[in-house]
Order: structure tokens, then sequence, then C-alpha cells
């Protein structure tokens, strides 16, 4: 009997589980439909004001750019904008950063506002450019920037960084993130390859989708979760020239191949909505290109959300690009193009051009029910209409110690050794003396980089109490009696006297040089010139002549060139933009508490006219003697070093010949075979040697990061699909040639491992 009533029970919870809890498909079809009736009431204008978004400063007391350190809500603006006009989002704030609990009165007193005098009670759409933490919001946990997520090797630090991210955007009430930033960038000129996964679609693949799987997780409805918004669709990060913004040319076989992919991938793992590229590619301004917009993010990618602009960027389809004869011309345009959403941001004309447009017969009205329609649909999948804000209280988690925790975890694994000559690191003498110098060396800005607490991230009055800058943290590390500091130079500016230097370095046992660039990003980020400024190269120089041993550490967005200083330093650390435990976590891997596992996201180049990337062809190679000497980057791609070692035997494939539409499998043997345990980076590339378009060098098809104790062995397996070994035909369909590919396998710098696969054909 007992029996025969656990069953009943267990047979009515999965009939009941299965009942409350619909599949995505049916919950999907429920939030489409109730977006079309809601369409169905609304007026051509009341549609319009939901394609548009403005800036919280446009709803606040002063000027849109002011300097206030309170954001008070204006009455009269607020209903001008969002009931007369019907302006349905909002994003981002003003210059100091809110806390929760202020971000919480903000938007419930916004969201009520709507509640209270608009027709419909549809709620406002709040979004952040949470690109490394809930930045926004005081208090909230600073993760390294995604190219240090990149160079960790690990989604899984990805996915966590998504958790906490959304977790703590909707403990500030706020339900969209515009990231992660899925721009892969082959040009390490640009500005904001920091906020990107570096050079390779594969890590941008699999790190993006991780990051998105993680912020958006099981329900976007739940008070945990935000909605996505990938960007900026496509090729942004590819300039030409290397300035933000700026043409990029990309065959479409070339966009497809590298930097569409990511996108895709992205939508498979759930990617609600999409931002777009604020340049233009072959000519074509990313706004008004009804091709990608529509026939390839919406139709071919499947994107079931929105489009959004980016800041302005419709208005620059006249006043920039030219392909536009003024501001209406420009959404007649973009809309026509397949935008959803503008981010104006100042205020509502973009709503006024789009009714006139209409009334004109310019746009027609099947484009603007398909835009809102789909505006609708994200508001209702997450929950907006029953959750428009959250109670802080409820979330205790938020800035905790454990989120903390996860940071120092993220900075650990993403921070790169770069050189170590002579195992200068980790410290191993008893009680040293360390001068520690540099313009980064006493910043926590310079840890956080842009985007943080402010768009340029670098007004240190936003500090965030209790946390440590690298002096800081190596003084708690060592002793403050054992270190020494002097700021040497600031960014760009003098360099302190010879002798000063050398009377300070001179009481040292060796000298550890923080070198870097000033947190930009967007235009402000531009530069003219990849190496690093001249005053930091003379730093290191003049206390080189000291000659004690020198650490350098690079605190910056991108390679900046440092071919000069590179010989004068015995060990080089590349930090990136670490977030707020980056100090921390350079001191204990200095110390030697922890080790190093960080591997290079991109190629650092030695000279500012070679920018190659590891995907480059073989006549990128020729040297002047037409021998292959000629790609001679300062460091690989993949590389970084470890104070164990590692190495790989056993290389095995599944298969040595494969047809269309088959994989292959293999397994390689990694033993740690230094004293310390480690984590390594196991790299698979495959090098396709005969192709009708010209074959990269090589290319990242699979990596997995594992952790080894001193003498220990570990069998990987990877699986290297069909897929991996096509490339993109120039009619854009995925192909591949009847040729030898060879399987590169194994850990940089070192020699890989290489088997060989017969690509037989159909
Ligand atoms: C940036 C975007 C960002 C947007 C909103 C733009 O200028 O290019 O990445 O999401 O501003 O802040």
């Amino acid at each position: 009997m007992r029996l025969l009533y656990i069953t009943l029970s267990f047979m009515f919870v999965v009939l009941v589980g299965s009942c409350s809890q619909p599949s995505p498909e049916v919950q999907d079809n429920e939030h489409f439909r109730r977006a079309d009736s809601l369409l169905q009431l609304l007026t051509l204008e009341e549609k319009a004001g939901q394609m548009t978004n403005v800036g919280l400063t446009a709803i606040t007391q002063g000027p849109f750019w002011n300097d206030f350190d309170t954001l008070l809500l204006d009455t009269a603006k607020m209903r001008d904008l969002l009931i007369n006009q019907h302006v349905g989002s909002i994003q981002n704030k003003g210059v100091y950063p809110p806390c929760r609990e202020e971000w919480h009165r903000i938007i419930k007193t916004v969201q009520q506002f709507v509640m209270e005098h608009s027709r419909h009670q549809i709620p406002v759409l709040f979004g952040m450019d949470a690109v490394h933490g809930a930045h926004y919001t005081a208090g909230s946990t600073l993760f390294p920037h995604q190219i240090g997520l990149a160079a960790s090797w690990n989604p899984e630090l990805a996915r966590v960084v998504g958790e906490v991210t959304a977790y703590e955007m909707r403990a500030s009430s706020q339900p969209w993130n515009f990231a992660p930033v899925l721009d892969v960038s082959m040009q390490p000129l640009w500005g904001r390859i920091f906020e990107t996964f570096g050079e390779d679609t594969h890590m941008h693949n699999m790190m993006g989708r991780a990051f998105i799987e993680g912020q958006q997780g099981s329900s976007l409805a739940d008070t945990t979760s935000v909605a996505t918004c990938i960007k900026h669709f496509a090729g942004y990060g590819t300039p030409f020239t290397g300035k933000d913004r700026s043409p990029a040319l990309i065959p479409e076989h070339y966009l497809r191949q590298y930097y569409i992919e990511p996108f895709r991938h992205a939508i498979e793992a759930g990617a609600i909505t999409a931002m777009l590229n604020s340049g233009t590619v072959n000519g074509i301004p990313g706004h008004a290109d009804h091709y990608l917009i529509t026939d390839v993010l919406k139709g071919e990618l499947g994107l079931k959300g929105f489009v959004i602009s980016d800041w302005e960027d419709v208005g620059r389809l006249a006043s920039v690009h030219r392909v536009a004869s003024d501001a209406r011309d420009a959404a007649r345009i973009a809309v026509n193009a397949g935008l959803d959403m503008s981010m104006v941001p100042y205020d509502a004309s973009f709503a006024t051009d789009v009714v006139d447009l209409v009334n004109a017969g310019k746009i027609p009205m099947s484009r603007i029910d398909d835009a809102v329609r789909r505006i609708l649909y994200v508001k209702f999948k997450l929950g907006l209409f029953d959750n428009p804000w959250h109670d802080p209280a409820g979330y205790t988690d938020f800035g905790s110690e454990e989120f903390a925790e996860k940071s120092y975890q993220a900075a650990l694994e993403s921070i790169t050794l770069l050189k170590n000559d002579n195992g200068t690191l980790p410290i191993s003498k008893d009680n040293p003396k360390i001068l520690i110098t540099g313009p980064t060396s006493n910043a926590l800005t310079a840890l956080n980089g842009p985007w943080s607490r402010t768009w340029a991230g670098d007004d240190p009055s936003y500090d965030d109490p209790g946390k440590k800058t690298v002096l800081e943290a190596m003084q708690d590390a060592f002793g403050a009696g054992q270190i020494l500091h002097t700021p040497g130079t600031s960014y760009e500016g003098e360099v302190e006297s010879e002798q000063h230097l050398l009377l300070k370095a001179d009481r040292a046992d060796m000298v550890i040089v923080c070198l870097g660039e000033r947190p930009a990003t967007e235009k402000p980020s531009d530069i003219d010139e990849l190496d690093l400024p001249r005053n930091q190269l003379d730093l290191v120089k003049r206390l080189h002549k000291s000659g004690k041993p020198i650490v350098l550490v690079l605190l910056q967005g991108r390679p900046r060139i440092i071919r000069e200083i590179e010989p004068l330093a015995d060990a080089i650390i590349h930090a990136y933009w670490p977030g707020h435990e980056g100090g921390r976590a350079l001191a204990s891997l200095i110390k030697g508490d922890d080790n190093f596992s960080g591997k290079l996201p991109y190629t650092y180049p030695r000279y500012s006219g070679a920018l190659y990337t590891y995907q480059h062809k073989v006549s990128d190679k020729l040297d002047h003697e037409f021998g292959l000497d000629g790609f001679n980057p300062q460091w690989e791609f993949g590389h970084g070093l470890s104070y164990t070692t590692f190495a790989y035997s056993d290389l095995r494939l599944s298969a040595d010949t494969v047809f269309t539409d088959e994989g292959f499998s293999l397994e390689v043997s990694v033993t740690n075979t230094g004293s310390r345990p480690g984590k390594e980076v196991v790299q698979v590339y495959l090098r396709d040697l005969v192709a009708t378009i010209t074959p990269d060098d090589r290319k990242l098809v699979a990596f997995d990061k594992v952790h080894l104790e001193a003498g220990e062995s570990k069998t990987l397996a990877f699986e290297v699909s069909y897929h991996d070994m096509q490339y993109m035909g120039l009619d854009n369909e995925w192909t591949a040639l009847s040729s030898d590919y060879e399987v590169l396998v194994g850990g940089l710098p070192g020699e890989l491992l290489s088997g060989k696969v017969f690509y037989a054909g159909p």
C-alpha cells in the first residue's frame, strides 16, 4: 500500500512538474501570443515609442551630460518622454555609480510612473553595459575584462562571470545586459580589443556561449537572469586603421568564417537581442545593411528578439556615414534595413520620424509591427510585466566575499606569464626587498580599466574601499617593511631622475615595474602608435642600470609593443585589466602561492609594422630571402608559461581518412613533469594543406584546461567535426577540398605533437 502511494505520488509530481513547466517553445509561443495581442491595441505613436531607447539622464534633472553625484528624476521629462512620446527603453546612467538601493528607487519610480499614467502599462526595459560585472552599481563585483577571460582559456569562468553579473544586475533591478562583446578582433591597435575574447573565432564561440548560458540561466524570467545583447553585429572588431568606428574591409566569405560564427553560436545558446556595428564593412554602414541585419542576423541566424542600434548611430547614417540626407532619412534606411530599436539617446526624435515615415508610406506598417512584436516578446519573456523591479534586500550575495573569490579565481587564471628567465619568479629569496614602481603600480583604476563605475573608468574617486592595488597587495603578501615604492612616471609624463631611481633600486633585491595604458574605450581609446609610451620605456631603461632583476607587469587592454625593453626584463607578466582582485592575484602569483595558467588570446606583436594574427597565411611568413622566417611576433597566440612543466605523448587519432560529414576524435596524454601543481591549456589546431582559398596557417578547433599535480598524467579526448575541417568558400557556403590536414596538439610554448588526417571527399 505504502509502495503504491509512493509510486502514485511520484507520478503526480512528474505530471505536475511537466505540466507546470512547459517547453521553451511553448513558452515562447505564449510570449509571442501575448505580444501580438498587445500589439493590436497600440497606436502608431505608441509603437514608435517602444522602438525608442533614451539615456537615463534624458529623464533626470539637469542637462543630459551632467556630473551630478545624485540622480533626481524629473517628472516633467518623464511625462514628456515616457507618457506623451511612449518611450519604451532606457539605458545606463549619469556619471557616478548609484548603489543598488538607489537603482531600485530609480527604476521602481519609473515603472510605477508608467503604470499610473500610460494607457497600456508596458514596463520600460532598462539596459546596461555590464561588461565585466554590474559595474554601474556601486559595490558590485568587478571581474577581469573579457580579454582576460579569454586568456584563462576556461569557459567555465565565463559562465560564472555571466551568472554573478546577472545576479548583481537584477539586484539593481536591471534586466538587460549589452554583453558579451563578440567582435573577433584581428586588429591589435583597436582600443576595444580588451572587451572581446581576442583574435580567435573558436575562442569567441566557446566563451560567448558560456557567458550567455551563465547570464540567461534556465529562464529569463528568473530573478537572477538577464537578457543578453550580443554586439556589435558584424565586423566591428577589425577596423582597417585600428581606429574605433572606422571602416573595415572584410570580404563576405571571411566575414562569415571568422566574424559571424560567434553570433551564430550565441543565438543557438539563446541570445535574444543584438546591437549593431557602428562602423562600415566594405563601405556599408552596419546600421544600413539590410542583408546583414534582416537576411543574416534575423533570417539565417534566427535571432528571435530585437536589434538595437549603437549610441546615436541612426543619426550618424547622415552625419557621419553620409548614406542618408538627414536624421529622418537615416531612420527610414535603418528601420527598413531591419533595425527595431534606436539608442537615440537624447530625446524621442526618432519616434517622431518613424511616425512621419510610416504616414508618408516610406516605412511599411508591417516592419513596425515586426519590430514592436520582437520588443514586446522580450519584455514578456523577461517577466517584466510581473516583476518590473526587484527588492535589493533579497539579493544577500551582492558584492559578497564569495563573489570576490570568484573574481579572484578568474584573475588568477587569466594573468599570463610571458617570460621568466632563470627562474626569476616566483620570488624565492627569504624576506626580499622589492621596489615597486610604474604608473599602474598603485591605482585601482589600472586594475579595472574602462567600464568601471564610470564609462572611462579612470576616476579614482569611485574606488571601492578595501580593494587592493598591486602595491597594497604586495605589501600584504610580503610585509609592508619589505616593499619600497616610487611612482617612477605617469602614463605619459616625466620620468623620475635616474639618480633617484637608482638610489631606490640599490636598496632593493629586485624591481617590479608596473606599466600599461590609461583606461579608455571607444573613440578615446584610439592611438596612433602601438608602442608603449616612450616615458614608460625609459623608466625601465633607467632602472636596468641598477643591475637588479626586473619584472614587468603589463596592465593594459591591448598588446602594447615592448620590443626595446623586453631584453632588459627578467620576467614579464601580462595582466590585461584583471579587475578588483587583480592586485591580490598578481601578488599571490609573484610570490608563488599560486601558479600561472593564462595563455595569450592574441598574437603579441614585436613591431608595429608587423601586425599578424595566428591565422596568418604562409605568405605572411615569407622573409627577405623568400624563406619562411618572416612571422616573428614577440609572443604567439596561445603562449604562456607556468612554474611547472608539461610533456605531451601518445597522440592518437581515431581515423587517418574521413569522408564528407564525418569528423574524427583524438586522444593525447599530458604529464606534469615539474615539481609543482599546475593547470595546462591543451590546444588542438588543424592545418588544412590544400584548399581553393589559401588556408590559414592553422586554426584552433578545440582546447581544454586541465589541473595536474606534480608527476600526474591525464589522457584527454577531443572531437573534431567535419565542420571544423571546412572553410567558407567564395560562394559563401562551407566547403572542404579533398586534402591532407595536419592535426597539431599540445601546449605553448613548445613543439606541438602532430598527426595527419586525409579528407577523401564524399
Ligand atoms: C558602445 C556600446 C554600448 C553603448 C551603450 C556605445 O557607444 O559602442 O558598446 O553598449 O554605447 O553604452
